[in-house]
């Protein structure tokens, strides 16, 4: 966010006056491949109150502002503090999470109006909720894991410099939110499994690959990564649109991810050529 953004944001909050009304247009889908339509809610505003708070208000009471009682909104969420990325919807336009999504900053006067859509890079569950199981399926596709087995003392790990380990800690804040893969032209929405290991494992896949190559331990699986990130869906089907990380709650550097597992495949196809 810029520092333009945040004024705003701020001037906003100090305008909201608590006990307005503003009004939730909320996405309704009753499940995969049903038709959508909008319902609009009004809901009264009290100091602090976030998006999760207001479909809460309306879970409590669903009937729209014409007076029709219709079922609650659906959405996940499980953190509540911007940590579990459950929350993740397109608020007005932009991918973020519920959580953390302020009303006195979205709509500060009464009557504003805020619009709530499910992610469409996933398959809707219901209203709000959608299916990441897309994100933990690439990062089984990768093994963005450290291979250890856990059941006995390995001893103390090899030592790191304090920069590698600050590099590394950015890279472990991503929380599997799906707003990078949301923003991405080149990342689409598969309705089904049957296409996920052939198209493109997106931006935090890959950031997550970084991470644990750069892992001391983990790095006994980079040539494995590097190989699934050379193929089909891979590193190479990112077009450099650079969405990805202007939209990124965390501030990952993703596209200095992207180059970097981009430079790492580079020498990687080369050692494979120059040994076979
Ligand atoms: S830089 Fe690559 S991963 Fe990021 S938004 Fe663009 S195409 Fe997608
Ligand atoms: S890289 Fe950022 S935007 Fe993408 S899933 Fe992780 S936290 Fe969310
Ligand atoms: S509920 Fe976990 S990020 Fe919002």
């Amino acid at each position: 966010m810029t520092t333009t953004d945040h004024a705003a944001r701020a001037a906003a909050r100090r305008s909201a006056k608590p006990g307005r009304k503003v009004l939730i247009r909320v996405k309704r889908c009753e499940g995969p491949g049903k038709p959508s339509r909008f319902e609009t809610f009004a809901v009264t505003i009290e100091r602090g109150a976030n998006i999760i708070s207001c479909l809460q208000q309306i879970a409590a009471n669903p009937v729209t502002v014409e007076g029709t009682r219709t079922t609650p909104v659906v959405w996940d969420s499980g953190c509540l503090e911007e940590v579990c990325g459950a929350c993740t919807m397109v608020i007005n336009g932009k991918a973020r999470q519920s959580c953390s999504c302020l009303i006195d900053e979205y709509a500060p006067a009464e009557g504003d109006v805020i619009t709530l859509e499910p992610m469409s890079k996933f398959p809707v569950v219901r209203d709000l909720w959608v299916d990441r199981s897309r994100m933990f399926h690439n990062l089984k596709r990768l093994r963005a894991w450290v291979p250890i087995d856990g059941t006995y003392s390995l001893g103390a790990g090899p030592r790191e410099s304090s920069d590698a380990q600050e590099s590394r800690y950015k890279l472990s804040t991503c929380m599997t939110c799906g707003c990078c893969l949301e923003a991405c032209p080149q990342f689409l929405l598969a309705e089904t499994p049957a296409s996920w290991d052939t198209s493109f494992v997106g931006a935090q896949a890959i950031g997550q690959a970084l991470l644990f190559n750069s892992h001391p331990t983990g790095a006994q699986l980079k040539n494995e990564r590097l190989e699934v990130l050379m193929g089909p869906g891979g590193v190479s089907d990112c077009g450099n649109a650079q969405n990805c990380v202007k939209v990124c709650p965390k501030e990952i550097p993703l596209t200095e991810a992207i180059a970097a597992i981009g430079r790492a495949a580079t020498i990687r196809g080369f050692t494979r050529f120059f040994t076979s």
